[in-house]
């Protein structure tokens, strides 16, 4: 192995590479505990049935705990069942979505609430609100003629 050399520019790179994957693989590891959610899978509506099966049917925010909140909405062509949703500064929101007819999306400004919602599947995401205040969400999957009209709000109320 005595020619076996690597050129110092060559080791700088590789030395690079390196450190940029490792700083990849610490932001991930950071998040995770900062926040980070991933939209889970959380289960299935037969298709076209979302708008009739609970607790899709009659959509709503129901508090399963202190300052713990879960949140049920329907997205539709062209509009949000809620489109708005109240809950006190402090709480943890988790929103399952489906979708009675073509794919749309869901995404809260200043938030990490970002999925999509596929028709005959439930998607599931969990964010937390301490600033009060209001907070758009819209519909980020083009989904037709009025995909534009396609928004709602949550609104953080501020404990009294
Ligand atoms: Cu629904 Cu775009």
């Amino acid at each position: 192995m005595s020619g076996f050399r690597v050129d110092p520019y060559e080791k700088g790179w590789m030395l690079a590479s390196a450190a940029i994957l490792l700083l990849f693989l610490l932001a991930v590891a950071a998040s995770a505990f900062y926040g980070f959610s991933l939209p889970g899978h959380e289960g299935r509506v037969a298709p076209g049935r979302s708008a009739v099966e609970p607790p899709f049917a009659n959509p709503l925010v129901v508090e399963r705990g202190p300052g713990r909140y879960e949140a049920y909405l329907r997205a539709q062509v062209w509009a949000f069942v809620p489109n708005e949703i109240r809950v006190p500064a402090g709480s943890t929101v988790t929103f399952y979505l489906t979708s009675p007819d073509v794919q749309h999306g869901f995404l809260i400004e200043r938030t990490n609430v970002n999925v999509m919602v596929v028709p005959g599947q439930v998607s599931k995401i969990t964010s937390r609100f301490d600033e009060p205040g209001e907070y758009r969400f819209l519909c980020q999957e083009y989904c037709g003629l009025a995909h534009h009209v396609m928004f709602g709000k949550v609104v953080v109320e501020p404990r009294s």
